[in-house]
């Protein structure tokens, strides 16, 4: 179903030129009551969306697509277990894996929840043992560290979240490889003792390259350390996977395997097995609470009103800047450190389910879908990238994510950061004048033409839109319903632009190119089949001596 040909659509798309005539500081002066209405609260999480060139008509019609393209409709089919990754033939439920009330989940037929439960405990008892002291490695020592090795959706999930609760961290250190570039597992194997070193080889399908040349590294070093004994891999190496026949022809044993299930996408998975890194270094009971706030996420989805309901306002906003003003991609920022990965996992999370021009049917697309996602941490972005935003030609409407409270805080510290966040969606929204720029220059001495050049460059035409998502602390709970939150939005907007989110092919051609290619580079096969640039890289590649 083309969402173009739907009433709401035409109308937005009337609202879009009269919306870009009334500033945002304008409509803050007239209506300063739009702080309030355009705000809602969920699960610990706070969005104030007032900072938005938005007003109630376009918010209507917004809410009106929803309705029209059926949203609830499409949810309610992907928590049900309905087959909705239509071009794989499979069934959507990360939601599962994080339920936690008794009710069946059936795929075909077949209650999930006992084997979703039962991969968990094993991975809760395992991880127990490694925290604890009871796993011991080839010499007899305990694990001091762990290395998880996934790429993608076995990576950035566990990293972003290990990354974001490590304040509250108490076991193993955690070191995450991922690049098949061998500076990075070289580097990471530098440091760390082989006798107390354990391997996660993180990987859905088992087949991905760069997870494989890191693992097998990684099993030739343990193994130099180990005088060549196989029987340390048992001690040393476990699978998270879907592909139990590989696990094993890799060399792993099946009873050090953790498996998860072909529903659960490889960037939707940190809440299945895949999040083993997670557990062992926080322990069950905090892998819990990351849950239990997703499960909170979900049930707000489910149940909340579309006009209350943060994933779909957070959706509609965006539809609304990227098929309607133009925008092309967004900046998510945010403001505590530990939340430093958080950008690259939601531009996976999004690009990768929405960065598609087919519909559903595989009718081509004339509309946008999926915007670019980038960011860093915004205090850093401040003495960067934010130069663009404030003053570029571009519109990029910013997500800033800031939690008031978080472990090891230092009051004066969490003041500035509170301060510095609050004042960059003011003086995104507000601007400054030419007016405001010369009577502060005159105040401060210019006059006459140097006044006169000195103005434009110190203008700030504002109106420039943002979100703020506050999160009343940093804790795994508020970690897990602020992800679902984004998984959510991608979810909403992928149903209103007809698109699969969950398949990934756009991934495929280059993989089949590289292993082409690599077997030229070998030398066992030959360039001809390649363009004359590809050709001229692989030569100049073989000239060098690499
Ligand atoms: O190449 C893309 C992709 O398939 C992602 O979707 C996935 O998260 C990643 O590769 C890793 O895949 P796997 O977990 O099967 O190794």
């Amino acid at each position: 179903m083309n969402p173009t040909l739907t009433p709401s659509w035409q109308q937005l798309g009337a609202l879009a030129p009269e919306s870009g005539a009334v500033h945002l500081r304008e409509r803050f002066e007239t209506d300063p009551a739009r702080a309030e209405r355009y705000r809602a609260e969920a699960c610990g999480i706070s969005l104030d969306y007032s900072k938005n060139r938005i007003d109630d008509a376009v918010l209507k019609a917004l809410l009106a697509l929803a309705e029209a393209r059926g949203v609830s409709t499409l949810r309610d089919a992907m928590f049900s277990g309905e087959p909705i990754n239509n071009t794989e033939g499979r069934a959507v439920l990360h939601t599962a894996l994080r339920k936690q009330d008794a009710a069946p989940v059936r795929v075909a037929g077949e209650d999930v929840m006992p084997a979703v439960r039962e991969v968990r405990q094993r991975c809760y008892a395992f991880a127990e043992r490694v925290r604890s002291g009871a796993w011991l490695g080839f010499t007899g020592a305990t694990i001091s560290d762990v290395v998880n090795i996934g790429i993608g959706g076995s990576d950035l999930g566990p990293l972003m979240v290990c990354e974001a609760l490590k304040p509250y961290a108490d076991g193993p250190r955690l070191h995450f490889v991922s690049n098949v570039d061998s500076a990075q597992i070289v580097a990471t194997l530098k440091g760390l003792d082989p006798a107390r070193t354990l391997f996660i080889i993180a990987s859905k399908t088992f087949t991905t390259i760069e997870t494989l040349s890191n693992a097998r590294t990684a099993r030739q070093w343990l193994l130099d350390a180990a005088g060549g004994d196989e029987a340390a891999i048992a001690k040393h190496f476990v699978a998270v996977s879907t592909n139990r026949e590989k696990v094993t022809a890799f060399g792993i044993d099946a009873d050090n395997m953790f498996g998860f299930w072909d529903w659960v996408g490889g960037r939707y998975s940190l809440w299945s097995a895949i999040g083993l890194p997670i557990i062992i270094a926080q322990g069950a009971q905090r892998f819990d609470e990351l849950l239990h706030g997703a499960y909170e996420m979900d049930e707000h989805f489910r149940t909340a009103p579309l006009a209350s309901n943060l994933p779909v306002l957070l959706a509609l906003l965006g539809i609304w800047y990227i098929n309607f003003l133009g925008a092309r991609s967004q900046v998510i920022a945010p403001y505590n450190q530990t939340l430093h990965r958080l950008p690259a996992f939601l531009q996976q999370l999004d690009m990768e389910s929405n960065g598609k021009g087919v519909r559903r049917d595989g009718e081509r697309i004339a509309y946008s879908t999926g915007p670019v996602i980038w960011g860093e941490p915004g205090i850093n972005g401040q003495h960067a990238y934010f130069q663009l935003l404030h003053q570029g030609t571009a519109l990029i409407p910013v997500d800033f994510i800031l939690a008031l409270r978080q472990p090891d805080t230092l009051a004066s510290h969490q003041r500035t950061l509170m301060a510095s966040c609050f004042a960059q969606s003011a003086a995104l929204m507000r601007g400054k004048t030419a007016d405001e720029v010369r009577a502060e220059l005159s105040a401060r001495g210019f006059s006459g033409d140097a006044l006169e050049a000195a103005i434009p460059h110190r203008v700030f035409s504002g109106n420039r839109p943002s979100n703020t998502l506050l999160l009343d602390e940093l804790n795994p709970r508020r970690l897990g319903a602020l992800i679902a939150l984004y998984e959510h939005k991608v979810f909403v907007q992928g149903a209103i632009w007809d698109l699969n989110s969950f398949d990934q092919w756009g991934v495929e051609l280059g993989k089949q190119l590289a292993s082409g290619i690599e077997a030229v580079l070998a030398g066992t096969a030959d360039a001809s089949a390649y363009d004359a640039s590809t050709q001229a890289l692989i030569a100049r590649a073989q000239a060098s001596g690499a």
